[in-house]
């Protein structure tokens, strides 16, 4: 993503990316206030730094969770999340962009603690008009919880990507053409959220939330959103084709992001739909046009 912008950018004359893109993306790094609001356990979101940071907190009581103001069709999402450090199995970290209906779209991020020492995992899936199934789960290659890592999803006519830091993990095209539904018409609000899963999310269900390490705290910065806000029967967005996440850029991935996305394929999925033959005997037709298997 921003990579890409930055080829953009530095191909001409080295002139900064706000000049040089036909719209200027919006910036990264502004303060929570300006685009989230707590959804619930409002006494367990605490504010840093005038909300430019905040934190999420789980206790043996409750998890808490934060919604987006607006309703987006498209655009440019991300956080920046430092995922709960020490022993954090049992622990969900979910970011995500879902519609508010019943036949309902989603992008998710769910970041699945573990023991100390051991690794996080990263699942993301994929709902179109309320059918999902396309779990894909990732190692990281880092430690998520030393450091803040950029979580994104770009989201367009063409395609969605999930990046970490600058490196796509998934793709979804647009494949209405070979009839896999796409995400197109129904304005999505981004979500986050860190609660207790443990009947599931560590090691199956084996590993449970250790309550005596609570508080369990999840940080974030960098509440970015870029995105066309619409309301539920609002068609502007699909139709304009105007903004920076419209252009030939970000329409599909380029060589460089293929063969990073590659490198996630081989080196740290740990399991993808596409290739899970005993549970979806035919390989998703989506998987195949992707190129993301
Ligand atoms: C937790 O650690 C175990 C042992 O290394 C590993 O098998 C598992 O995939 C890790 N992650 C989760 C979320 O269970």
């Amino acid at each position: 993503m921003g990579s890409k912008l930055l080829v953009l950018c530095l191909g001409l004359l080295g002139l900064p990316c706000l000049v040089m893109a036909a719209a200027p993306m919006k910036p990264i790094n502004v303060p929570f206030q300006k685009n989230y609001v707590p959804t619930w356990a409002f006494d367990h979101i605490k504010y840093i730094n005038g909300g430019t940071e905040a934190q999420l907190v789980l206790d043996k009581y409750t998890g808490t969770g934060f919604q987006s103001r607006g309703s987006y069709l498209f655009g440019h999402f991300s956080m920046d999340i430092k995922m709960v450090p020490g022993d954090s199995a049992g622990t969900v970290t979910a970011y995500y962009l879902s519609s508010q209906n019943s036949e309902h779209d989603e992008i998710d991020f769910e970041f699945l603690g573990n023991r100390s020492g051991q690794p996080y995992i990263l699942q993301t899936n994929v709902f179109t008009g309320g059918a999902g199934n396309r779990e894909q789960r990732i190692y990281l290659w880092f430690d998520p919880t030393k450091d803040y890592h950029s979580y994104a999803v770009l989201w367009n006519m063409y395609q969605i990507v999930f990046f970490v830091d600058e490196v796509p993990i998934r793709i979804f095209k647009n494949n209405k053409h070979i009839g896999v539904r796409f995400p197109f018409n129904q304005p999505m609000k981004m979500y986050s959220s860190l609660w207790n899963a443990d009947d599931w999310a560590t090691r199956g269900g084996l590993e449970k939330t250790d309550w005596s390490k609570a508080p369990f705290i999840a940080s974030y910065r960098g509440f970015h959103i870029d995105g066309c806000e619409a309301d539920a029967k609002d068609s502007v967005c699909a139709t304009q084709g105007k903004r920076w996440w419209d252009q030939k850029a970000f329409q599909d991935l380029d060589g460089i992001q293929y063969r990073r996305l590659k490198w996630v394929r081989e080196k740290y999925t740990i399991y993808n739909y596409c290739t899970d033959r005993a549970r979806i005997p035919t390989m998703p037709t989506e998987c195949v046009s992707d190129r993301d298997v």
